[in-house]
């Protein structure tokens, strides 16, 4: 494995009853003037709203509100948020909502302090200078970001959605209720559920030797995805499902099962390319792109391809091929993806060909992109091509 450091300081409170009982402390160990950062309303319908202001007041907390966060989080509304911050002195930012709207709150965090246009620090032209204290109570199952320091933003005026982060953007705390992913519409379920999966495919696929346990961590995630995935789709208040894969999201994406290895990302690069112009799901993207990547690819080291079939799908081995066992794989995934009812193509969301060279030059307009291999522009637009 490659040397590492890590370290993740949030502090993370999982199941029911949790936010009553540690919110306010929480919160009021940092300050008393918090920024209440949320999107479109779900909090409002399900009664999450209510609650938090009512623990908030009770606390004496000051709230102060940015609304509206969009899904694919953009540039002006993170202004917005900076703005009220500067305006106002809020202490703490308390993002309650999906990734978007902790994506949102991550970047605003980062640009109360920064002296530039925050977005210098997604276009890789400037670095975090600082961040304000952010807090988190997720009602999505799908990025990971209420443990991570990412955060990915989408520069409307420019068509560019692109990722950063900085040691100051890891939330001080979240608070993880399954319950309040009940009301997660069918069609979100099922992106998180995509985007979560992909992300272990993402350090799955990873050229580095000797990551016996790293492999066996990530298999376990995914077997786990897989295996409970569908009871969270089919009843949304399966407690024990929306559980388990609000858990397998936490864990897919917050260090603890990719340490030491370097993952891939080449599929989460082309989505972002794809939802900057297109404005699609994120995850729904990625259920189309993963599959063709993953045809592109298996060259690389189908062995890899194949522990997935035996491992995860629990192929029975005898008289295939390690080739013949990588493809079964790839198609386990396609199957996966089409059970579930995620998009298995682009025409799924009208999308033509017309953009295709645009978004591959995007894609690789840093450097190559992946790290299983590197795909320049013309590997990216077959990738696009398959995926029309
Ligand atoms: O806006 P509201 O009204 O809250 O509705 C949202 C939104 O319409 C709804 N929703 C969320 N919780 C709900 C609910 N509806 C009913 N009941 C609830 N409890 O779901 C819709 C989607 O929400 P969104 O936050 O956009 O979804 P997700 O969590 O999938 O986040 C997607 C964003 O995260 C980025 C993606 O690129 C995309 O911009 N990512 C962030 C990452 C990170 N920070 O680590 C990594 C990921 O790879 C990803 O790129
Ligand atoms: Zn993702």
């Amino acid at each position: 494995m490659n040397p590492f450091r890590f370290q993740n300081p949030t502090a993370l409170y999982y199941g029911k009853g949790q936010i009553e009982e540690y919110l306010a402390a929480e919160v009021t160990k940092v300050g008393k003037t918090v920024l209440l950062v949320y999107g479109g309303g779900s909090i409002k319908r399900n009664g999450l709203y209510d609650k938090v202001v009512g623990i908030l007041k009770s606390a004496g907390v000051t709230i102060h509100e940015l609304s509206g966060v969009e899904t694919n989080p953009r540039l002006t509304t993170v202004h917005k948020g900076i703005d009220i911050c500067r305006k106002e002195g809020v202490d703490l930012i308390l993002a309650v909502g999906g990734g978007s709207v902790i994506d949102c709150s991550k970047a605003i965090a980062m640009g109360v302090k920064y002296e530039g246009d925050v977005w210098e620090i997604y276009a890789r032209k400037g670095a975090a200078t600082g961040a304000l204290p952010l807090g988190t109570i997720l009602t999505l199952a799908a990025t990971g970001s209420e443990m991570n320091s990412g955060g990915v933003i989408t520069n409307w005026e420019t068509k560019e959605k692109l990722g950063g982060g900085s040691p100051y953007t890891f939330p001080a705390f979240s608070f993880c209720d399954p319950e309040n992913t009940y009301t997660v519409p069918k069609d979100q379920t099922v992106y998180g559920i995509c985007d979560m999966l992909s992300h272990c495919f993402e350090h799955y696929f990873h050229p580095t030797e000797h990551t016996p346990l790293q492999q066996h961590l990530i298999e376990a995630v995914i077997s786990t995805i897989v295996e409970n995935a569908r009871f969270a789709v089919d009843n949304p208040e399966d407690y024990n499902a929306r559980e388990t894969i609000m858990y397998c999201s936490t864990m897919a994406l917050n260090g603890m099962i990719n340490m030491g290895v370097q993952g891939d990302w080449a599929c989460h690069a082309i989505e972002h390319e794809i939802s900057a112009i297109y404005d699609i799901p994120h995850g729904g993207g990625l259920a189309i792109v993963f599959p063709n990547w993953m045809d592109h690819v298996v060259n690389v080291n189908p062995q890899r391809f194949a522990n997935l079939a035996t491992r995860v799908f629990h192929v029975d081995p005898t008289g295939k091929s390690t080739e013949e066992l990588a493809g079964i794989a790839i198609e386990k995934v396609r199957e996966f993806f089409r059970s579930i009812g995620a998009p298995t193509r682009l025409a799924d969301y009208d999308i033509g060909s017309e953009n295709v060279e645009r978004m591959a030059e995007q894609a690789v307009r840093f450097k190559p992109i992946g790290n299983f291999t590197l795909l320049g522009k013309e590997d990216v637009q077959q990738i696009l091509k398959a995926s029309l």
